[in-house]
């Protein structure tokens, strides 16, 4: 088997305690087969002249990092990736920003990063590369004579032609996509806005369903849905420690219903709009008054980006109205907690939570919403409230769909699920855990890296 090469912005080391189910299974697959993790190790240096890489090993797998100057810090991280690439691949042109400056300092990091990996690289390694950050990563390794088999993962949307054509180098970054060998997408819809950019923008044209002929490339262009570690979730959600969590949320005089969302403090996610829903609620239906407790965690995250400050001051402000409007001295409707909480915490949450509530308004995938479903006890699961437009909705069409823009129709579907019939809850349920299942961690990587070693196909004539 081939050594696998990842690279990503971010690093899950060696000792990261608090990765995620997907780094996890990454970390396995290295370990397993024996590769490299290549990317930014978080920090920035005042100057180009003090960056150098770093090396550490866990078994088979090697982890090399480098530091970011300050400035690539504010144009590459903050100004180029969050500040221009987010929002419009999330389909916001309206919190877009594009300047010069920030154009070059993404070329320029990702230059860096193609010199360093360019010479750690053996002519038979496979190279995986991951989301938004690093997209021109194949263009500037090719540059440098690099012919080894190299694919890209978008865990984020990909919007379609019009959206995308409103970037000013929306052509450099399209040609930069079209030296790769293999592009994976969350969607169909995904895959169907980048080969529709590249047939009717691009002269490029569809050889097969998923293979694309363009700018003189053939690119494997497909479908490869990101999911969890069911098993290891599921058991956080049933260990000792949880039931007691549970018990607590549950404790005489406290609510009912406990409806949770779980969210990075993202203006993609939706939070405000589903305030004024948990608010619709309470009107339309205000036998909840009292009842129904929305607890919304929201870490922080990308905090300098004024696109984020303005959603935290936005939700704040809208959390202390309903809080005031509604609440009692023995009644908090809205819970909300602005910090990192630990998975297992989480977990035991999701399981005494009634209601999981998604509802981002645009999302690559979501991964909450398969940890919710995970995390159920499966003879009285609680029901998954799922946004249309996240991707995880073109697969768990079980959940309760929504319209995440319109909050009586968010409104009407908690209150469905508030008083669904047990039987039906049940029902729901098995049938989504049975796709979680089916597109878990291990799936999505097997699949990728299966796609990734295949040889090139031959073209119809
Ligand atoms: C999304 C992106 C990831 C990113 C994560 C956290 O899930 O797809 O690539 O790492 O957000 O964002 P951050 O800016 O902290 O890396």
């Amino acid at each position: 088997m081939r050594r696998l090469v990842v690279v990503s912005n971010r690093v899950a080391g060696p000792d990261c305690q608090a990765a995620g189910g997907l780094a996890v299974c990454v970390l396995d697959g290295l370990r397993e087969r024996g590769g490299m993790w290549f990317g930014w190790n978080g920090e920035t240096v005042p100057d180009a002249s003090e960056i150098g890489a770093a090396c550490s090993r866990l078994e088979n797998a090697i982890f090399v990092t480098v530091p970011i100057t300050e400035e690539d810090y504010q144009e590459y991280y903050l100004g180029y990736c969050n500040g221009a690439l987010w929002p419009v691949l999330h389909y916001r042109l309206d919190l877009a920003r594009f300047t010069q400056e920030n154009g070059e300092a993404y070329r320029r990091v990702n230059d860096r990063f193609a010199e360093t990996l360019a010479s750690l690289l053996s002519p038979d390694d496979v190279v995986w590369v991951h989301d938004y950050h690093v997209i021109p990563l194949a263009s500037c390794l090719r540059d440098r004579g690099v012919r080894n088999r190299i694919g890209i993962f978008l865990h984020i949307p990909f919007p379609p032609p019009d959206v995308l054509l409103a970037m000013p180098d929306h052509e450099w970054l399209m040609n930069a996509f079209a030296r790769y060998d293999l592009i994976g997408f969350q969607t169909k819809t995904d895959q169907a806005n980048f080969c529709r950019f590249a047939c009717e923008q691009m002269g490029g044209e569809m050889a097969c369903d998923d293979l694309l002929r363009v700018a003189g490339n053939t690119i494997s262009v497909s479908v490869f849905p990101v999911g969890i570690d069911v098993e290891s979730f599921a058991e956080m959600a049933r260990r000792p420690e949880a039931e007691k969590r549970i018990q607590w949320l549950h404790r005489r005089g406290e609510p009912r219903v406990n409806i949770i969302g779980v969210d990075r403090l993202d203006y993609t996610k939706g939070l405000p709009d589903r305030l004024r829903s948990f608010r619709r609620l309470l009107e339309l239906y205000p036998q909840n008054c009292k009842a129904a407790t929305l607890m919304q965690i929201a870490p922080p995250t990308r905090k300098e980006v004024k696109a984020y400050a303005d959603i935290r001051h936005e939700l704040e402000a809208l959390s202390g109205e309903i809080n005031g409007q509604f609440g009692d001295f023995d009644w908090t409707p809205v819970r909300y907690v602005h910090r990192n909480v630990p998975r297992d915490i989480l977990a035991a949450l999701f399981r005494g939570s009634q209601i999981g509530l998604v509802t981002p308004l645009r999302d690559g995938m979501n991964l909450v919403a398969k940890e919710y479903v995970a995390a159920q006890d499966e003879s009285n699961p609680g029901v998954l409230v799922l946004s249309r437009f996240a991707g995880a909705a073109e697969y768990l069409q079980e959940a309760l769909i929504v319209n995440p823009y319109d909050a009586d129709d968010v409104a009407q579907a908690m209150q469905r699920a508030i008083v669904m019939p047990r039987e039906e809850r049940i029902e729901r349920h098995a049938a989504l855990i049975a796709k979680v299942r089916e597109h878990d961690a291990r799936n999505w990587m097997g699949g990728f890296l299966r796609a990734l070693d295949a040889p090139a196909r031959p073209l119809a004539a």
